[in-house]
């Protein structure tokens, strides 16, 4: 586990970028829902049913996870649904109030130290966040602290980038056009846990239980390029400011280059980008 000050000083970094793409999420909450169904819906098979469960939802964003969960588990649960940005806990907390789902908490959490104490929740989930952390290692430390003894995770983390060119082509052409790569190498990004190998090891070592991994195909639809593009550029966190901040030309040129790499995806429908999501899930000791 690491914590020195210049690690402390990055994880403020970016959790301010996090924060600043609020906005660009809210504008995709439709898709955000149902792109996600399946990776949910496994993910919430694998914590319940029970009656009664108080439920975590880490590194909500939208809420998407923690909604479904609190409608599926219904008012005899609890579900407390945080994310370390606090403009995506409020989107959360307005979508919740949209649903009139209200078996639900809002609160800004780090995942890395959640303010919580030892053994109140139940169950734990979070889709696509570990991979954010800076020390995902500790992130799972504090899953375990905050569950009951037997209480269950649920993690869900993006497969290799080979295997999601919805996102793997964007930073192919990003780092093509900047003539460096992109994400940059040792930073947390999308990839960072897309070795079931080390998720494995990485849940053992925390002290977790019976962890099994599952891959679900999930892939990005969208009417077009166009609509690919906007959606995929607005919730893309650090990348939406570099992407913000590059002359015409550069971006002319980004454009040109994303077309060729999307033209093998298009379909009579669309565009089907592919996708692979892996979802972790075990038991504390
Ligand atoms: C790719 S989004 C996923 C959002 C949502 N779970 C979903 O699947 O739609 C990643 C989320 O992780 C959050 N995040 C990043 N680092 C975090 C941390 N250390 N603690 C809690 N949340 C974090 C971001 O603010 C962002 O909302």
């Amino acid at each position: 586990m690491t914590n020195t000050p210049g690690d402390q000083q990055l994880r403020t970094q970016l959790h301010e970028v996090r924060n600043s793409v609020a906005s660009g999420w809210a504008a995709n909450i439709d898709h955000i829902e149902q792109r996600g169904a399946r990776v949910t819906d496994l993910m919430l098979d694998a914590i319940g049913p029970e009656p009664g469960q108080r439920i975590l939802e880490l590194a909500c964003g939208t809420g998407a996870t923690g909604l479904a969960a609190a409608r599926r588990f219904g008012p005899g649960s609890m579900v407390t649904v945080s994310d370390v940005a606090p403009d995506m806990v409020a989107v959360a907390a307005e979508r919740a109030a949209e649903q009139g789902v209200t078996n639900v908490a809002t609160t800004v959490l780090d995942i890395e130290q959640i303010e919580m104490p030892d053994g109140v929740f139940d169950a734990v989930l979070c889709r696509e966040g570990l991979m954010f952390a800076v020390d995902p290692g500790r992130g799972l430390a504090e899953i375990r602290r905050v569950l009951t003894p037997r209480g269950r995770v649920s993690v869900a983390v993006w497969g290799v980038r080979e295997k999601n060119p919805w996102l793997g082509v964007l930073f192919d052409a990003v780092s093509a056009e900047m003539g460096f790569a992109v994400p940059p190498p040792g930073l947390p990004e999308p990839f960072s846990l897309s070795d079931p190998g080390r998720l494995r090891e990485l849940f053992v070592a925390a002290g977790f239980l019976d962890v099994t991994i599952t891959e679900v195909y999930d892939p990005f639809v969208a009417p077009d390029f166009e609509s690919w593009w906007v959606r995929v550029s607005a919730m893309s966190g650090p990348l939406a400011t570099m992407l913000k901040a590059m002359n015409p030309d550069m971006a002319q040129s980004l454009t040109g280059r994303l077309r060729e790499l999307v033209a093998p995806y298009e379909t009579d429908a669309g565009v089907e980008l592919p996708g692979l999501a892996m979802v972790a899930c075990a038991y504390r000791d």
